[in-house]
């Protein structure tokens, strides 16, 4: 079968294999190639065993992998086989030099743009899918066009906006397209290259396209906004605890302003996952280095909410066992950053372990699909720590349960048997707010969720 258009990926993650999986999908007349230097991940996606987990994610890839979707280590043959390339590779927080904690580690980025300079052999349209920070893609044209051998580049930013545990949803039915280019002759070129991909499944009015820096900022923007909602429910949780208010009820009434709108308003133990801290702090460090100090500080104070959230749920804990956790057993319900993923990257169920062992807890963890990332999270931590599937029998002879991930299956358990497998008093920590808390109350837990009164027996 001949393609009409030849896509490669160079990162297959979290974000380079199901995005690249939607494309197959959408359009079937692309030959897609998502490459990466790790072969277990690369082994991984070719097997029946893939390796993210994602509702819905199987099918797609079953539906399209030998078809027009591919997975290889192979990154020269790519770079020189394909017409238009996607990075996806990862830009963690930079943790040396200058910048370490804050600023994007962009080695594997640029790492990328030479390897796609040195073994190209005709003009390819280049794809920043990678978050990064503004004005990286002047850095990588600089990068790519440094040889004068008639072979052009052209680069666009389109970051990708998917959230875990609905990445196949989201990519299907995206609130928006984004797509910067330079706003030159063949800028807008390749700019309309992509955007007639996306118009295989996305409505017109859905893809939006921009100058490449708006383009660039955007992304950050866009989850700095997000981030700041949680913090601001999150500060205001606190109050709520000391006010006898309740924050699903604040949450409630000042989501119905239609300015204001209800979602990404549920008080939490914090937010986790492996994006909204480094670009909250990838954005600080671009305000300081702008000289922007107040905008900086305004941002980075997202972050400490976050830090002071999850600092509050481990000292709420204290408080309320007695003041001492040492040789009392601990079961976590959940240690993914959210429900629906196995991913634990930056997940506050590290940090709430990391603190309850320190205290001289013992923790037994509990998580559908996260056990295997819990178990390399925690390695080297010293402490009693027991991983246990079931979350009724992790429960059992515990002191007290922490809900640290909002999985449905917490919702429905037998809790009259979980009450009377466990050390009393009880005690349940929902760092989630989605059990039924009168009810856990009634049949003996203390119960203490975030934002809202204890229920307790003494
Ligand atoms: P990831 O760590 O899951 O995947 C990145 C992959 O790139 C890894 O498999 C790594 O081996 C590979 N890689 C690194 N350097 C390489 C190189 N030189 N050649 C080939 N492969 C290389 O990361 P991710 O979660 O997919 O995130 C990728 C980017 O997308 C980040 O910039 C992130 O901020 C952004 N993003 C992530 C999400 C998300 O939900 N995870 C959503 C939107 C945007
Ligand atoms: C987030 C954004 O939602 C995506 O748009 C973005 O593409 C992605 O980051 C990224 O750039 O990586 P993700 O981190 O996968 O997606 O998941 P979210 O649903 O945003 O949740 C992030 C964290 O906030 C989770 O720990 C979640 O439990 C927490 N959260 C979310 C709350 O505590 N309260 C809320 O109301 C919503």
């Amino acid at each position: 079968m001949t393609f009409e258009k030849r896509i490669l990926c160079i990162g297959a993650g979290y974000v380079g294999g199901p995005t690249m999986a939607m494309i197959a999908s959408q359009c079937p007349r692309c030959r897609v190639t998502v490459v990466d230097i790790n072969p277990e991940r690369i082994a991984a996606w070719n097997s029946d065993n893939l390796p993210i987990y994602e509702p819905g994610l199987d099918e797609l890839v079953r539906a399209t992998r030998g078809r027009n979707l591919f997975f290889s280590t192979e990154i020269e043959r790519g770079i020189r086989e394909n017409d238009i390339i996607f990075v996806s590779v990862n830009t963690p927080t930079k943790s040396f030099g200058l910048g370490a904690g804050m600023a994007a580690d962009l080695q594997y980025w640029e790492k990328t743009a030479r390897q796609i300079l040195e073994f190209s052999e005709s003009s390819k349209i280049v794809i920043e899918k990678s978050t990064l920070p503004v004005k990286t893609a002047l850095a990588m044209e600089r990068i790519l066009n440094c040889r004068e051998n008639g072979i052009h580049f052209d680069v666009l930013s389109n970051p990708e906006f998917l959230a875990e545990g609905t990445a196949v949803r989201d990519l299907e039915h995206p609130d928006r397209i984004l797509i910067g280019s330079r706003e030159t002759d063949n800028g807008l070129k390749a700019r309309q290259t992509l955007v007639d991909i996306y118009a295989s499944w996305v409505p017109k009015e859905r893809i939006l396209t921009s100058n490449i820096w708006s383009s660039e900022l955007s992304k950050l923007v866009s989850n700095a906004f997000l981030a700041q909602r949680i913090s601001s429910i999150n500060a205001i949780s606190a109050l709520c605890e000391k006010a006898e208010a309740d924050v699903a009820e604040v949450s409630r009434a000042v989501g119905m302003d239609s300015r204001i709108g209800p979602k990404f308003l549920n008080a939490s133990i914090g937010f986790g996952g492996s994006c909204f801290r480094k670009d909250i702090l990838n954005l600080v460090y671009l305000c300081r280095n702008y000289g922007l100090d107040v905008v900086a500080d305004y941002w980075e104070s997202v972050v400490k909410i976050n830090d002071y959230q999850q600092e509050r749920f481990i000292r709420n804990m204290l408080g309320a066992m007695f003041n001492t956790l040492a040789g009392k057993r601990i079961c976590l319900w959940g240690f993914a950053f959210k429900a629906n993923t196995g991913d634990t990257r930056e997940s506050p169920a590290i940090f709430v372990a990391r603190r309850l062992l320190e205290e001289q807890a013992e923790i037994v963890v509990s998580d559908p699909k996260a056990l295997g990332n819990a178990r390399t999270n925690l390695t080297g931590v010293r402490g009693q720590i027991r991983y246990v599937e079931d979350p009724m029998l992790a429960a059992e002879g515990c002191h007290a349960i922490a809900l640290l991930t909002e999985w449905d299956l917490y919702r429905n358990l037998d809790f009259p048997k979980i009450f009377d497998s466990m050390s009393k008093p009880a005690f349940i920590f929902d760092g989630r707010n989605i059990l039924d808390h009168r009810r856990c109350f009634d049949i003996g837990f203390n119960v203490y969720p975030v934002g809202k009164p204890p229920l307790t027996h003494f």
